[in-house]
Formats: structure tokens, sequence, C-alpha cells
């Protein structure tokens, strides 16, 4: 099997690669050329990810590419414990109860919580934006909006903000992406940089008996001191857990949901006004265009999937993407259709017992952003030299840009609705 996802023709389309992986019949085998073995097809997924035992998350960080000496010896000062997306039982069932105590993951508590702040940056972006008449929607309106959004969420200031992309970007390059040597070497000192800012966040509040506000402040509250319950350096790398996992998948997904709205004007009208379409339209972006749509596994033991057996200590590629895209659970995959009736059992989010602790918060962001934009901008348009491309990487889609026109269409009216009401 080949998933050649470095290559032009993924970074553009992988629904093509998606749709030949499905048609071919055969949906488990290994990548010679990643040393991975893919797991194809919303059944095999499912039953990976309904199995933390026989596969593993304890590799889900570990770079996919061999890390060149250099990279490596740098690499070797990030001493993080593994927790949440990296850990297996006992550890993961501790730090997954601490996080079901502190991380609000229902939309009604999501909205409690958030609803007020994820607001003020959505308009704030909206406001930015007024006298515009060509925008990015990736720099200037995705990342603008998740990274603070992020920040707020666990309480950490926003002067750190540009720092904190680029080292986030460079973790995301060397685990998943196909660095070069030298730009490895560059990722392994940002991915260290990331690590050393998260420790520095967690020893600063212990030192001044502060723990603060946001969600390292209710880490710590959390920790009360007791390294059982949660030690210091378990408290920084979830910081690092949740700003990795915390704005590029929003970012990335608000990027797909800006595309597919953008390319239907009555799209676009709807998500300003029509709730239940929101809400649709965000489901079915998560299924036809996951972010993430390819995550590891290692497995512990020789297991037999769909007829093949893969051998203890391999590392495996589940390809979400297919999952969402197998015409046996989504008839029609290729075609982009909200009111489709299983929007439920699409994979975006994972499944499991490492199902994304983040999916309310990005619930809320995506709806939050599509509402606040869609009233504000009624006008706005892919521009037309907009061509979707990719950051290459095996993980996460992420647009490059997304050139798009306001077309002067501001409303006037929106900046004064009621927020969330309708
Ligand atoms: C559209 C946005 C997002 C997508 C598509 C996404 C996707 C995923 C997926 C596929 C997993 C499962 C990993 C596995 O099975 O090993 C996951 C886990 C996780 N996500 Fe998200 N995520 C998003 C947003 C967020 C946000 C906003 C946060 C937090 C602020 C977050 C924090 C986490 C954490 C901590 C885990 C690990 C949970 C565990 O291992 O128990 N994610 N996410």
């Amino acid at each position: 099997m080949r998933l050649d996802p470095f290559s032009d023709t993924y970074n553009r389309n992988p629904a093509a690669t998606w749709k030949r992986i499905l048609n071919s019949g055969q949906l488990v085998g290994y990548d010679l050329d990643l040393k991975l073995w893919l797991i194809a097809g919303h059944d095999n997924v499912r039953t990976v990810l309904s199995d933390p035992v026989r596969f593993s998350n304890a590799a889900t960080l570990f770079p996919v590419r061999p890390v060149s000496p250099a990279a490596g010896a740098v690499l070797a000062g990030i001493d993080a414990p593994n927790v949440a997306v990296s850990a297996d039982a006992p550890q993961h069932s501790r730090i997954r109860a601490l996080l079901r105590h502190v991380f609000p993951n229902t939309a009604t508590r999501a909205e409690q919580q958030w609803g007020d702040l994820v607001t003020r940056r959505a308009e704030q972006i909206a406001d930015e934006l007024a006298d515009a008449d060509a925008v990015d929607l990736v720099d200037e309106v995705a990342v603008r909006f998740a990274l603070p959004v992020i920040l707020d969420v666990l309480g950490l200031p926003a002067d750190n903000a540009a720092d904190i992309r680029g080292w986030t970007d460079a973790f995301k390059d060397l685990v998943w992406g196909d660095p070069t040597d030298g730009a490895q070497l560059d990722a392994a000192r940002g991915s260290v940089a990331l690590w050393h800012y998260c420790t520095h966040v967690v020893d600063q509040r212990v030192a001044t008996g502060d723990d603060g506000p946001g969600l390292v402040g209710d880490l710590l509250r959390y920790r009360a001191g007791d390294d059982a319950r949660l030690s210091l350096p378990e408290a920084a790398a979830l910081v690092l857990n949740l700003l990795g996992a915390g704005w590029e998948t929003t970012a990335g997904a608000l990027g797909h949901a800006l595309e597919h709205a953008l390319v239907q004007p009555e799209r676009w009208d709807r998500l300003a006004h029509d709730e239940h379409y929101r809400a649709t339209h965000i489901e079915e972006t998560l299924r036809y265009a996951p972010v993430v749509d390819g995550w590891l596994r290692l497995t512990t033991t020789d297991v037999t999937i769909d007829g093949v057996t893969i051998p203890a200590g391999s590392r495996c590629l589940l390809l979400l993407g297919t999952a969402n895209h197998d015409p046996d659970v989504f008839p029609d995959p290729d075609a982009f259709h909200p009111a489709r009736a299983d929007l439920s059992q699409h994979v975006a989010f994972g499944y499991g017992a490492h199902y994304c602790i983040g999916a309310a918060l990005a619930r809320l962001e995506l709806a939050t952003m599509l509402r606040v934009l869609a009233q504000r901008l009624p006008g706005l348009r892919l521009g037309p030299d907009y061509v979707r491309r990719f950051v290459p990487n095996m993980s996460l889609h992420n647009h490059t840009a997304m050139p798009a026109l306001t077309n002067g269409g501001r409303c006037p009216i929106a900046r004064s609705e009621p927020a969330r009401t309708q």
C-alpha cells in the first residue's frame, strides 16, 4: 500500500488518494516508503481506536521520519512525561479523569465557560477586517482567531503568540512532516523551546504561589500540591498537549469550513442565521475534510486486522480520512452534503478512550467564527487566485493560504445582534 502524503497530488486533494485506497480492496498494508502500516476503512479504523491495549498511544508524538543525530541530540532536552495523547493506561486513565474534571467537554459547559471569550475574539477579528477589501482567511482569520483563543483558555498571555506559533509549527513538521536535516534541527530547537516555555509557565506560577487564571490555574488547583494527583512535569506536559492540540487543529478545521461555505453563496447566507445548518455544516466539514486525517498507533502484540497480521512493535497510521469517506457508512462520500443522515459516525475527533477532549471547544469556536463572519461580511467570497493546497504533513491538513475578497459587503446592523441567540 502507498499513501505518498508529501506529494503534490495528496496536498491538493487527499480525498482522491483515500478513494483509491478504499477502491483497491486492500485496507491494511505496509507502506514501504513511510515504513508504517496503513489502516483504512471505517470498520478497521474504529476497531483500532477502540483497542488502546493492543494499539498503544506511546509513539503518537515520535517523529515518523528518521531523526538526524544532530536533531536527536537536541530533542534529548525534552523530558516531558507521557500524558493524554501519548499516554496509555493506567497513566492515561488518571490524566483523563483529571481532564474530565477541569476541562468542559459538553456543548453547554463549553458555552458557559468560554462562550464570551470566543465571541469577543471572533468579533475583534471581524472588526479588524471591517475596512479590508482582501483577506487571507488562513493567516488573518483562522490562525489569528484559534491561537489567541487557546491562550485565553489556558490563561496564558498573548505576547508569546508569535513564538508559540513558530514552535508548534516546528513540532508539527518534525513529527508528521518531511523536513530536511537542516529544517529538522531547527524544528527540534523549536520543539525544545516550546517544552521549556511550558515548564516555565508552570514553575513560575508555583514559585509565586498564585495558581493564576485559565486551565493552567485549574490544573494547579486540582493538583493541590499533591504529586500523586498531578506532578509538575505532568502539568507542564499537559500544557504542551493542549497548546499543541488546541489551535492548529481548530484553525485548520475553520479553513476547511470556510472553503466549503464560500464555494456556494447560499451556504454562506445560511451560516449567518440558521443555527441548525451551521451545526451540520461543521459536522459535514469534519467528515468530508477532517483536519487530522491520519493518526498514529503502536502495536503492543501481533494483531490480525481485516485478515492481515501486523507484528508487535509496528507503527500504524490510521487513515481517518478513509473512515470518513467509506461508502459503506457515508453514501456518496465525495459529495459535501450537510443533511446526510449518518454524520455522527465520523471519526474526525477520534473514537474511544482518547476521543478529543477539546471537541466541544472546537465546535464552539467554529460555530462562533462562522456566524460572526457570515453576519458581518455577507459578501465574502474566495478570491479568483485561490488554489487549494495544504501544508505537507501526514497527519494535519491545514491550507497554506486562502485569499478572499470582502466585496465591500459589510452588514451595518450585524454588530448589534445578540451574540448567541439564534
Ligand atoms: C477541529 C479541531 C480538532 C480536531 C479535528 C481534533 C482531533 C483530535 C483527535 C483525532 C484526537 C484523538 C487522538 C487519539 O485517538 O489518539 C484528539 C485528541 C485530543 N485532542 Fe483534539 N482535536 C481538535 C481540537 C482540540 C482542541 C481545541 C483541544 C484542546 C484545547 C484538543 C485537545 C485534545 C487532547 C488533549 C487530546 C488527547 C485526549 C486523550 O488522549 O485522552 N483538541 N483530537
